[in-house]
């Protein structure tokens, strides 16, 4: 009897290692296609994930409650954003600067639409150094009215202005700006792209604690946690922010509460570490030093004026990277008037970095 107990335990820990086995097999990715382009940086969530967050019960006023959160979630916020510019960028924020919380620097590009037109009291024309903008606004004309886009330099009254912008990586100085007002958008500032401790946008950052017409944004999903949708709006007008609040009351709850917790978190327990941003930089930088240095070999041309972002402008097309080394990259189509063009994401996951290695050797 006990001996048939046996091998039928037996038996069943045979089954349970081969299903095991059989789960855990790595994917074969030869075959696969490479999806290099969907823009996020994944090897850096497959380094911080995953993440421990707890949610508790609901105790006002110890954790939680609307109360509790509406009391103090902004001073934590507000102190956690003063804190990373001071230590990550270099830079004080002066102490008239309001910082108002929203879903992601799309979110606050349009409050700041909004808030700008109602200041103002008339239409407002904008025009930008990056063509995303003009797709992105095409979406935002339906909730945001009163705003124009033109071509005309001369009579636009806000420029939307991507500093180091995506894909070439340039640096605008407010000094280069005919526009009064100025929304800097600078989520690729930062040292995981710059290898910089410090802001590289020092001239904004100056310009902005004197000009009271110049507003910047940013977000955290550029440091891995893409789904975590937290950003913020940088401005010394009171009547802005106000109104910015307005906008952001109005499409959602005041903001991501879960957003801006994780956002703390990454920031406590990675980006405040150099080590952490710096080893990330150096991984982007051997990959950025490895594809150029190959792209010769196939005739790759390259766009970037600076490679500050983590995108390689190419002049060949997502059907050439497909033919020719089964990888699908994003289109150019957003920043140059041709399809010919492509981006291509070197924050892919290690795996897949790997096997495109393999390929374009
Ligand atoms: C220039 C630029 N700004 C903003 C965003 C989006 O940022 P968020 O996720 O904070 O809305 C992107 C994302 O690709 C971007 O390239």
């Amino acid at each position: 009897m006990n001996f048939i107990f046996i091998l039928l335990l037996l038996l069943v820990l045979v089954v349970l290692n081969i299903n095991y086995t059989y789960t855990s097999a790595k994917i074969d990715l030869k075959n696969e296609t490479i999806i290099s382009n969907i823009a996020e940086p994944y090897f850096i969530e497959d380094s911080i994930s995953p993440f421990n967050v707890s949610l508790t019960s609901d105790r006002p006023n110890e954790n939680g409650g609307l109360s509790y959160l509406k009391k103090y979630t902004d001073k934590l916020n507000i102190a956690f954003v003063k804190e990373y510019h001071k230590i990550c960028k270099n830079v004080n924020l002066s102490d008239d600067t309001e910082i108002i919380f929203g879903s992601g620097t799309t979110m606050m590009i349009a409050a700041l639409y909004y808030a700008l037109q109602k200041k103002l009291n008339k239409i407002i024309k904008c025009n930008t150094n990056t063509k995303i903008f003009y797709k992105l606004h095409e979406k935002l004309t339906y909730i945001v009215k009163n705003v124009e886009w033109t071509d005309n330099n001369s009579d636009a009254d806000l420029s939307v202005v991507v500093s180091p912008n995506n894909p070439q990586g340039i640096i605008t100085k407010p000094s280069e700006i005919k526009q009064e007002y100025m929304l800097y958008d600078v989520v690729y500032d930062k040292t995981l792209f710059t290898g910089k401790h410090e802001t590289i946008n020092s001239e904004l950052f100056n310009e902005f604690n004197n000009n009271k017409k110049i507003f910047i944004c940013n977000s955290f999903s550029k440091l891995g946690i893409p789904g975590v949708r937290f950003g913020f709006l940088l401005t010394r007008d009171k009547e802005i922010a106000e109104y910015s609040r307005e906008f952001v009351d109005i499409i959602s709850v005041r903001y991501t509460t879960v957003g801006a917790t994780v956002g703390r978190m990454l920031y406590e327990k990675y980006i405040k570490n150099f080590n952490w941003d710096y080893n990330n930089y150096n991984i982007l930088q051997k990959r950025t030093n490895y594809f150029i240095e190959k792209a010769k070999k196939h005739n790759i041309q390259i766009f970037n004026k600076t490679l500050m972002v983590p995108f390689v402008y190419t002049d060949k097309s997502i059907d050439w990277w497909l033919k020719n080394f089964n990888v699908e990259t994003r289109k150019g189509s957003d920043f140059n008037d041709t399809d010919d063009n492509s981006r291509f994401n070197l924050m892919i996951s290690h795996e897949n970095w790997d096997e495109f290695v393999r390929r374009f050797n």
